[in-house]
């Protein structure tokens, strides 16, 4: 879940690499640091601290301008907690190192080699401890000597104070990319820092070892082969990872939706038609099995939630949506008739890679819904279908959702006419409501001050509800999460009709309720239990498709949201959920976008 960057070439490295671990950051930010080493010098400065990549670089006192190499980190605690010493490079003899990953046997490591005098409570000084001890000047094979004892996931980055400018990483499951550009050679744990220099890179295979100079990459397996980089071009725009004068991602990103959504759908609607033809996806994929598995986290198995219920009343098949964390160890129903979906916006997620792999073992087909290209749950998948929604920085996802519910539709559409479910017609027609989601989100957009003042009234609140029914139900989970991990609130998406089983004691004037109605056949249900929790003193707000049920502001806060079928109404509804998490988030003064104690890319178990 850490952050990491290495620049070898002619620009000052100090700022390369702060720069990049600003960029970063949102893999984890407890603690930061970097090592730079002089041209022509041994002596490679370490300068690190438990904080931000700000704190980082107010203490930052290297030379100003300074050409070389470095390496960088940003840290997400696992194995020691959140301390100057624990945070990375960690440095030993000659050895100085940054690590993601967990070395599982650290502990016996330490004790079969005497690594004592340990300065951390890491687990990656470990590392850093076996490849000095097995360096005798010759970097590749003090790292390979060092790996082959190593149990657990690791991407290793190492400078060696007499390696010239040379970097060395290699890795097992937690990501590396690099390139080569005019500027140099870098290397990092995603696209995100590199794309200021360039948008060609190469995901770093694993155990391999890949050499950086200032002007050479040299790859490597493990016996010594000399291998070919397969480079990639990202179709993100350099410098699209950039805030663009909004004060937060968060907020940038719940903006970039309409386009985002747009980009998804192109090239994957031909004569009104879904197509995955460019994607490389058959329609066998579709039409030969008896049930869909959807595995995912967080956010994602949210989407996965909002397709179960349009799988279920469009195809009427049998489909499971599985939390990745759990679907292992739950005796998953999966063998050759089961469509797995693996959702995921940075591909990197742990618990999903180990699904998918696992799912993979018992036979079945994988697809993979992925923002970010050649990431490891796209490699290791049959299948990908790319969200397109472009670098997403802010912790909390927002544009990957909603591109994952567009390529989700788009699923749904093709499975819909290849099963033959739905004619040609109905296809096309659905196709076209899904083409009007840029425009009604862009609605919501447009009002969103609206919303702004809405957020106003829950700034207070400890404990809220979000209840609705149905798809409601599914886009208030996603909603709810939401609010909960940017603006600290206790947050609970509930069922309403199953309230009354139980959570509706917690309903007092002190808890408010945020209400979800956009479903024409639950409207009278929903508007019913939203009186229960009225009676009962809560202050209640509405999100209400436009053309239902009216007279409701005089009692109650409504933001009234575009209408679309209602299948395709969580698309607007999700917008305006965003940005009540977003306002509450950024009224009470909050880093929205590194909210405590998170990361954006889980890649730990
Ligand atoms: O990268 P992934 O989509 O696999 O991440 C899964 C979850 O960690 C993620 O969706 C998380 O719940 C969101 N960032 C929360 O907003």
């Amino acid at each position: 879940m850490c952050g990491i960057i290495g620049y070898t070439g002619s620009e000052n490295v100090r700022e390369v690499l702060l720069d990049a671990l600003e960029l970063l950051e949102y893999r984890g930010y407890d603690s930061s640091g970097i090592a730079v080493k002089e041209r022509g010098t041994e002596e490679i400065k370490v300068c690190k601290c438990a904080g931000r990549v700000g704190d980082l670089r107010a203490i930052c006192e290297l030379q100003r301008a300074l050409t070389g190499c470095g390496i960088g980190h940003t840290r997400w605690a696992t194995h020691g907690g959140v301390s100057d010493k624990n945070a990375h490079p960690h440095q030993i003899g000659k050895v100085t190192l940054v690590h993601n990953g967990i070395i599982e046997n650290y502990r016996e490591l330490i004790e079969e080699y005497h690594l004592d005098g340990l300065k951390s409570e890491t687990d990656s000084e470990v590392a850093a401890a076996l490849v000095d001890r097995f360096y005798e000047g010759d970097p590749e094979t003090a790292i390979k000597k060092a790996v082959r004892k190593l149990k657990g996931t690791f991407a290793l980055v190492v400078l060696f104070a007499d390696q010239g400018d040379a970097i060395y990483c290699t890795r097992n499951v937690s990501p590396i990319v690099a390139t080569l550009c005019d500027e140099g050679a870098m290397l990092a744990s995603d696209l995100t820092a590199l794309c200021r220099f360039t948008n060609r890179y190469f995901v770093v295979p694993e155990y391999h070892i890949l050499k950086l100079t200032e002007t050479e990459l040299t790859l490597t397996d493990f016996d010594g082969n000399r291998v070919e980089p397969e480079y990639q071009t990202a179709d993100w725009e350099l410098n699209s990872a950039g805030k663009n004068g909004y004060p937060f991602y968060m907020e940038k990103e719940i903006m970039e939706q309409p386009r985002a959504i747009e980009d998804t759908m192109t090239n994957r609607i031909n004569s009104g038609m879904p197509d995955f033809t460019a994607d490389g996806v058959p329609d066998t994929l579709f039409t030969d099995c008896d049930r869909i598995c959807i595995i995912a986290c967080g956010t994602a198995m949210h989407a996965g939630l909002v397709a179960q219920a349009l799988v279920k009343s469009i195809l009427h098949m049998h489909i499971d949506v599985e939390m990745a964390s759990e679907f292992m160890y739950s005796d998953p129903v999966i063998d050759e008739r089961t469509l797995v979906i693996a959702v995921s916006q940075s591909g990197e997620t742990i618990d999903t890679l180990e699904a998918v792999k696992y799912a993979k073992r018992r036979g079945a087909k994988c697809l993979a819904v992925i923002n970010v290209k050649g990431s490891s749950i796209a490699r290791e998948s049959d299948y990908v279908l790319y969200t397109n929604a472009g670098p997403e920085i802010a912790v909390a996802s927002t544009k990957a959702y909603t591109t994952q519910l567009a390529v989700f539709y788009l699923i749904v559409a093709r499975m819909a006419h290849s099963r033959g479910v739905f004619s040609a017609e109905e296809t096309q027609s659905f196709v076209r409501e899904l083409q009007r989601v840029p425009q009604a989100m862009q609605k919501v957009l447009e009002r969103r001050h609206e919303i702004h003042v809405v957020a106003r009234k829950l700034l207070e609140a400890k404990d809220l509800f979000m209840i609705g029914r149905g798809l409601d139900h599914s886009t208030l989970l996603e909603g709810s999460l939401k609010m909960k991990e940017v603006s600290y609130i206790h947050s609970e998406a509930y069922a309403s009709g199953e309230l009354k089983h139980g959570p509706i004691a917690l309903i007092t004037q002190d808890t408010p309720v945020v209400a979800s109605v956009t479903q024409e056949k639950l409207v009278s249900k929903e508007l019913s239990n939203i009186k229960e929790v009225k009676s009962r003193g809560a202050d209640v707000v509405i999100f209400i498709k436009e053309t239902l049920a009216g007279n409701l502001e005089e009692e109650y806060s409504v933001f009234r949201l575009p209408a679309m079928r209602d299948e395709f109404m969580v698309m607007p509804a999700s917008v305006a959920l965003q940005l009540l998490a977003y306002y509450v988030s950024s009224d009470k003064g909050f880093d929205v976008d590194k909210p405590r104690n998170l990361a954006k890319v889980v890649t730990v178990e």
